[in-house]
């Protein structure tokens, strides 16, 4: 797998994307370091307006059919609300994950509160990412999806927190919606790669939801979105051709006809 440390030490940007499919895991293999069948997928492929209601099913799912189509990405599950609220239960579902698909790694939202959680899937060799600053699963706790790391005690948390993932012996963190200078500093102060999502360009890499990138979801844009593709108006655009060609006979013409 690949050696996501000697990125850091090289000072060269990782690139993560979500990926929810097998169609899609076969497009973004050969381009990106790293897959994440992130649970974003419950409101982008599911449609919920939040991810707290995946499932582990759910994710043992998408991450079989992402895994089994990847050669050369690293493949992480995350790990969904509820499924690991005390050391047990998460080994128990991360230890799915691992007889189930070929994944290579899960993730696991918190920080300090989780160490113990993160230490006991690590030391029962389940290699783990971490998540601080922004957690979606924490949206209704908080009541909205907040940005981190603007007063000095959110400061502080988030380094102790990062300091304290790293030590339970994930191999990466993703920093998600952290205030850029905040970020920076968490990447200086880790010896294992930060990837930022929302967070400036200053950590060793970046993660981005692909719905979101390739303009295809439409419910909200935040700010940290860069579209990268009118996904939405292409996809559309091509579906009201083939009415069009339908409903005139155009299509299926002679080409197409056995
Ligand atoms: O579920 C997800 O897509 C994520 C990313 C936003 C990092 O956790």
């Amino acid at each position: 797998m690949l050696d996501l440390t000697k990125l850091k030490d090289y000072k060269e940007p990782i690139t993560m994307l979500t990926t929810y499919d097998a169609l899609f895991a076969k497009l973004f293999d050969p381009l990106v370091d790293m897959l994440l069948v992130g649970d974003s997928l419950n409101m982008s492929f599911a449609g919920e307006k939040d991810t707290l209601s995946a499932t582990m099913d759910m994710m043992i799912y998408h991450t079989r059919v992402v895994s089994r189509e990847t050669k050369s990405s690293c493949v992480v599950c995350d790990m969904p609300f509820g499924s690991y609220t005390d050391k047990h239960l998460a080994l128990k579902n991360a230890s799915r994950v691992y007889q189930e698909t070929d994944a290579h790694a899960v993730k696991i939202e918190g920080g300090e509160s989780r160490a113990d959680i993160i230490k006991h899937l690590t030391s029962n060799s389940i290699a783990v990412v971490g998540h601080i600053g922004l957690m979606p699963q924490n949206a209704r706790l908080e009541g909205g999806y907040k940005i981190k790391g603007r007063t000095k005690k959110e400061i502080d948390q988030l380094l102790k927190d990062a300091k304290v993932v790293q030590e339970a012996g994930a191999f990466a963190i993703v920093i998600e919606g952290v205030i850029a200078e905040v970020a920076q500093m968490i990447t200086k102060e880790l010896e294992i790669p930060t990837i930022g999502i929302g967070s400036g360009n200053q950590t060793d890499g970046q993660v981005l939801v692909w719905s979101d990138m390739l303009g295809l979801y439409q419910e909200f844009k935040p700010k940290f979105v860069k579209q990268y593709l009118n996904g939405a108006e292409l996809v559309q655009n091509a579906v009201k051709e083939y009415v069009k060609e339908v409903k005139s006979r155009k299509f299926p013409s002679e080409e197409y006809t056995y």
